[in-house]
């Protein structure tokens, strides 16, 4: 690979009431028109659920990162990105004998959530750790041979509202993707030592200013 060569990533977009977003809107403004960046809102495009398998699956293949960006419906994601996964990651491309179209390439969640942090443990109200809810994600791009990332999560969002609080998440995101771009070897044993993007990202920010 190249010493110059930036990773190309795929952005999945899925809010259905973008109208009423507080939080990914914003997020979605801070990365979307970044050179190196294919952004794909998938109400947008497929207003009707009728996902193009073929053309969704051919800009699988010509980026390495996929990141799945979307606000935490009921401990997931919402309907047109279930859609998207079960119709595009299809037996004989991302997984299966011959369906290794996927292999080796990367993938992170980049999730909204209402609940706060305290609240996903096992003393608060929704008792899981987020990652825990994630599992589908992360086995379902183990068997399409990918890396699974930790997510990038923003939390507590009902308390957001402070267009400054939103501005920080904002950065932080655009800071995540353009150090994902960077990465050459994805070191995923190091990455997995934090349960989420934010913290590792902050991490070697911290590490580089020393
Ligand atoms: C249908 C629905 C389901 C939701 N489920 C969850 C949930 O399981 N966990 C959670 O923390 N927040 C949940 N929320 C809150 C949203 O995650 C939160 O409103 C959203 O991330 C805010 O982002 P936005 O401003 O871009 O809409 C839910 C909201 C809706 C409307």
């Amino acid at each position: 690979m190249a010493a110059n060569y930036k990773n190309k990533i795929l952005v999945i977009f899925a809010h259905p009431a973008l109208q009423r977003s507080k939080i990914n809107i914003e997020l979605r403004q801070a990365i979307k028109d970044t050179d190196g960046i294919t952004f794909r809102d998938l109400y947008e495009i497929y207003p009707d659920f009728l996902i193009d398998v073929i053309e969704e699956q051919r800009l699988l293949v010509e980026h390495d990162i996929v990141v799945l960006q979307h606000p935490f419906y009921w401990y997931s994601c919402p309907a047109i990105l279930k859609e998207w996964i079960d119709l595009v990651l299809e037996y004989g491309f991302a997984y299966g004998h011959e369906g290794t179209a996927l292999m080796g390439k990367s993938l992170m969640t980049a999730i909204t959530a209402g609940g706060s942090e305290d609240s996903y443990k096992e003393d608060g109200v929704h008792y899981y750790h987020v990652r825990d809810f994630l599992r589908t994600f992360e086995r379902t791009a183990a068997l399409c041979g990918m890396n699974y990332l930790p997510p990038f999560v923003v939390h507590h969002t009902s308390e957001l509202m402070n267009p400054k609080d939103i501005a920080v998440y904002s950065d932080l995101y655009k800071r995540v993707i353009m150090s994902l771009m960077d990465l050459k070897d994805i070191d995923i044993n190091t990455m997995n030592k934090f349960d989420y993007m934010n913290d590792f990202i902050l991490d070697q920010f911290e590490s580089w200013s020393v």
